[in-house]
């Protein structure tokens, strides 16, 4: 039953995706100098403010762009550049950074075991789903459900990803992918928040 509940929602996502542009990778590393001074040329950012896009997946880098320059998603740094980007450009440009591979970061290991626990177990008594059953043991998410990979991402942005959705963050309203983290991040505490963002930040989606 919970087997086949998850895949009538990977299901449902999707049909409800965009049909986006195809990138084009080449083309694509030219036009992402751009985005290199937060991102890092190779989208392995070194300030963790600046998540790394290193090996996410092309149609989540896309639907981001896609939001961020129609100002559903408010990325202040980014609204100008987004603006000028063309929907081939952002293909071609999210296609780039999902060839590249993400290079994690170290995780304090006072946490890890905590992060770890609610990443693979999610938290029966406050009713928390466990983050792997969308985002994958190694934190290399689902290209084809929209769920983004996770490993290797800065703990600081993480982090700040998590409180926003806690406190109903949402972008893109109208699409099943937007409400999915909302839902799950409502009773999370300051310290799992913590603790699993730290974990994110040196697992290793090779491993
Ligand atoms: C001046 C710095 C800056 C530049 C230049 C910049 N970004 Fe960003 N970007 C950010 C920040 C800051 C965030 C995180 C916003 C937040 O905290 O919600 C972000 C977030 C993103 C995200 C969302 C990542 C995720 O995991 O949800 C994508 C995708 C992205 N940027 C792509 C790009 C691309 C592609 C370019 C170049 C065309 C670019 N950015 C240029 C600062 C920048
Ligand atoms: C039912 C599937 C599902 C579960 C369970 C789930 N997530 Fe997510 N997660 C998503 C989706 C879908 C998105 C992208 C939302 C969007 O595009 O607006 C996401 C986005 C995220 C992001 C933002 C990534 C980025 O690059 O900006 C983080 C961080 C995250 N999830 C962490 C977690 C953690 C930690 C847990 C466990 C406590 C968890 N997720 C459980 C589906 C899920």
């Amino acid at each position: 039953m919970k087997y086949f509940l998850q895949f009538a929602v990977a299901l449902s996502l999707l049909v409800s995706l965009p049909v986006l542009a195809m990138g084009d990778a080449t083309a694509g590393q030219g036009k992402a100098a751009v985005c290199a001074a937060c991102h890092g040329a190779d989208g392995n950012s070194v300030i963790p403010n600046w998540p790394k896009l290193a090996g996410q997946h092309a149609a989540y880098l896309e639907r981001q762009l896609v939001l961020v320059k129609a100002g559903k998603r408010q990325i202040p740094e980014m609204t100008g550049i987004a603006m000028g980007l063309s929907e081939q450009d952002m293909a071609d440009i999210s296609a780039y950074f999902a060839t590249q591979v993400i290079k994690a970061g170290l995780a304090d290991e006072a946490l890890v075991a905590a992060g770890e626990l609610l990443y693979r177990s999610g938290n029966p008594d406050t009713d928390i789903a466990a983050c792997m059953s969308c985002h994958g043991p190694a934190g290399e998410g689902n290209p084809l459900s929209g769920y983004p990979a996770l490993a290797g991402q800065h703990a600081v942005y993480s982090e700040k990803m998590l409180k926003g959705f806690r406190s109903g963050q949402m972008w893109g309203e109208d699409d099943a992918s937007s409400r999915i983290m909302t839902e799950v991040a409502k009773r999370l505490s300051d310290d799992e928040i913590k603790a699993v963002a730290n974990y994110l930040q040196g697992l290793h989606a090779a491993e």
